[in-house]
């Protein structure tokens, strides 16, 4: 026998409610740059501290696998460059100098919206960071963070008027070439971003 019980109808109306209604992957950005306001609000709910020891994502063990890079293409007053976010001291540390769009854009199978983007947040992993705690199963932890981290983008850019959407479709090599990456990263996600 099987039994079906209606729940009471959820609240829609919920500050967060309302933005998970709103959020959907969004693929045409307008002309115009971002602020280095709304890039550091972005950045703060992608990975930042919440206190000296947490982040705002959950993480198997507190291992905190990722790392988050940033390719600035047209934000106001930051040079254009590939950039590592440290969350440590809220700062981005410049990596490369000068616009990589065209070349981030082409190892995500020539995806239009990567290269139009102002800004594309990269995800990349040290594997070893959740691997050398819970080995094999380590790898999954990670690729669920990364949902973790990436829902937060979404939700983000929602809550900014920005646009965004997960690009999974890249050659991982190309992505790790283009930042300078060694053997031990991964590249997870890439996450452009503009206005609507
Ligand atoms: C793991 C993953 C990989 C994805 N890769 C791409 C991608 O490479 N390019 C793209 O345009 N959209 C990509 N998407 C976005 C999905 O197409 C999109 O989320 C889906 O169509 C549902 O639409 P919504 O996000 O507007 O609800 C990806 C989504 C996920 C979760």
């Amino acid at each position: 026998m099987s039994l079906e019980v209606k729940l009471p109808e959820p609240n829609k109306s919920t500050p967060l409610s309302q933005l998970l209604l709103k959020r959907r992957s969004i693929r045409r950005y307008g002309r115009g740059s971002l602020k280095l306001e709304e890039l550091s609000q972005i950045l703060w709910a992608t990975y930042g501290l919440v206190d000296k020891n947490r982040r705002v994502v959950p993480s198997a063990g507190a291992t905190y696998p990722i790392e988050v890079y940033v390719f600035v293409k047209n934000v106001e007053n930051l040079k254009p460059g590939i950039y590592k976010y440290n969350e440590d001291k809220n700062t981005l540390i410049l990596m490369r100098e000068g616009d990589f769009s065209g070349d981030l854009a082409s190892a995500c199978l020539n995806q239009e919206w990567v290269y139009r983007a102002p800004v594309n947040i990269v995800l990349v992993a040290v594997y070893e960071r959740t691997t050398s705690w819970y080995g094999e199963r380590g790898f999954r932890y990670i690729y669920m963070e990364a949902g973790h981290v990436g829902q937060n983008i979404y939700l983000a850019s929602t809550e900014l008027n920005l646009g965004t959407v997960a690009v999974g479709a890249f050659h991982d090599e190309d992505v790790k070439r283009i930042i300078g990456l060694g053997d031990e990263y991964i590249v997870l996600y890439v996450f452009p971003i503009g206005r609507i």
